[in-house]
């Protein structure tokens, strides 16, 4: 009883938020309140737009008197009135999202959520953990109109900690979310650096500092857009003393968007090119981006800027070919994982458990560092050395000690460059050669891709 009580007065208050926010033309928000009042929460109504097929939400709909907009259309274009309302006007929107929160820093850290609780329970206390969190700002954004992360008491942020909580009135979707997150960053808060963390990853202490770091040095490389954590472990092969805060300058489709940072001077150069993606997919149902409407209007900004075609269609991929367009064509990664990934299964999950685990292990490095010292390894000829050294002499133990021979060369030459192109998966390399099937060589690693993303993340 109880609980049914608490959901209605959510809905009520959803409901009531919509409206007001997003200022909907009358029918639309009698439509919302109708289904709030027949017991059809509108937060179940717009989360299942498009699947429902036959449902009753979508009789209580039809019922309420607007022949024009379905519910699929309806929660586009929520988000489209809502975002368009807080770009309009940056003091407004800083005021409607941030109250009297004042800015303290030039690094603003975002953890974006949905509503995997028994994730974000473990991965956020890992931001409020990180060392020298109070010189950063911190933003908590949930998107998808689910209940409050805060509704459950497990949880709590120590009482003095300055952050910044925004949940969203209505369903984002990633597309607009992440838009909401960079241009909110640069545009509205006027940040330098942005470092965002998605849901389902724990944080090393220390990732934050060596990522904000790793920002400041993507300045003045001309080629280097963004930053982020490795999402393999390579660790196998390197040599902590000596490389732990070692970075490489990678291909920009190598690895995930899952804990990456952004300096504005990159923002900059691509911010014409993310509001074009943003003015085309707004009021559009972004999970149906690969259809009709959206696949042509996005197609036709692709083929506008020279992008490689075919290529996703993701808000993600059209951030990383805006910034190769602007001649960022990498990305700076560290050499070890910094974080533990926990999201193995989500809402669109193609991996079981053990095969995400096997493709991305599970630990993350367990040393300490001194993150200001974070250094580029490909400048120095030293450093590449030290790690094909290294890389030879970890291969020649593991195949003496599991297989009594020696590494082919071509073994030693992929294990090598794995490394240095930031896709090594070396916990399976090392348990391959140890392990089970001694009659086939080790695969190659797998290239990892940001496609792969959609399906550990939230929408
Ligand atoms: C709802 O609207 C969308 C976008 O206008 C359209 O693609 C879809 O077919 C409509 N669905 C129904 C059930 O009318
Ligand atoms: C800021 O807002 C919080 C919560 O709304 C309130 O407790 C606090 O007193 C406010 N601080 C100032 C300086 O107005
Ligand atoms: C990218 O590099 C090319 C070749 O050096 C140059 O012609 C072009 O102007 C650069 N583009 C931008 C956006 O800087
Ligand atoms: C997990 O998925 C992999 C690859 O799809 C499959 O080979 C394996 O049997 C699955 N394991 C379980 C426990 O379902
Ligand atoms: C070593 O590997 C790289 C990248 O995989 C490849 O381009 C190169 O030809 C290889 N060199 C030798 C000597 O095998």
């Amino acid at each position: 009883m109880a609980e049914t009580l608490r959901l209605t007065i959510q809905r009520l208050i959803l409901a009531a938020l919509i409206a007001y926010w997003v200022r909907l033309p009358a029918q639309v928000s009698a439509a919302i309140f109708d289904g709030v009042s027949n017991g059809q929460g509108s937060s179940e109504r717009l989360k299942q737009a498009g699947s429902d097929k036959e449902g009753a939400s979508k009789k209580s709909y039809t019922s309420a008197k607007s022949e024009m907009v379905n519910i699929t259309s309806l929660n586009a274009e929520c988000a489209r009135r809502y975002m368009d309302s807080l770009l309009a006007d940056h003091n407004a929107a800083r005021k409607q999202l941030c109250g009297n929160f004042t800015k303290r820093s030039n690094v603003a850290v975002f953890y974006t959520c949905f509503e995997r609780l028994r994730l974000i329970h473990r991965a956020l206390p890992s931001i409020f953990l990180s060392n020298g969190i109070r010189n950063f700002d911190v933003f908590i954004s949930q998107d998808g109109i689910s209940p409050s992360i805060f509704d459950d008491e497990v949880f709590s942020i120590p009482g003095d900690m300055p952050y910044v909580y925004i949940q969203h009135p209505v369903n984002l979707c990633t597309g607009l979310h992440m838009h909401f997150v960079k241009a909110f960053a640069f545009d509205i808060m006027g940040y330098d650096i942005l470092l965002i963390v998605e849901e389902d990853n724990v944080l090393h202490p220390q990732a934050l500092q060596l990522l904000a770091r790793m920002a400041e040095l993507s300045v003045n490389e001309p080629d280097v857009g963004v930053v982020s954590l490795l999402d393999m472990d390579m660790g196998p092969f390197l040599d902590s003393s000596r490389f732990s805060v070692g970075i490489v300058p990678v291909r920009s489709t190598t690895g995930h968007l899952w804990i990456f940072g952004l300096h504005r001077v990159k923002y900059d150069a691509i911010r014409e090119m993310m509001n074009a993606y943003y003015d085309a997919i707004k009021g559009y149902e972004y999970r149906t981006k690969h259809l009709l409407p959206l696949r042509p209007r996005i197609e036709a900004l692709m083929i506008k800027y020279g992008f490689p075609i075919p290529s996703p269609f993701s808000q993600d991929r059209f951030f990383l070919n805006s910034l190769a367009t602007a001649n960022f064509t990498k990305r700076y990664q560290t050499l070890f994982r910094f974080f533990q990934p926990i999201g193995s299964s989500g809402l669109h999950f193609k991996y079981n458990t053990s095969h995400f685990v096997k493709i991305f292990g599970q630990h993350m490095y367990n040393g300490l560092i001194d993150p200001s010292a974070a250094f580029d390894v490909t400048k120095d000829p030293r450093d590449i050395k030290a790690i094909r050294d290294s890389v030879r002499l970890r291969l020649n133990r593991l195949f003496q000690r599991y297989r009594r021979s020696f590494p082919l060369e071509s073994l030693v030459n992929s294990t090598f460059y794995g490394i240095m192109e930031g896709r090594l998966n070396g916990q399976g390399v090392a348990h391959n050669i140890r392990g089970a099937d001694k009659g086939s060589p080790p695969p190659p690693p797998p290239i990892a891709t940001c496609d792969l993303r959609q399906s550990r993340g939230a929408i």
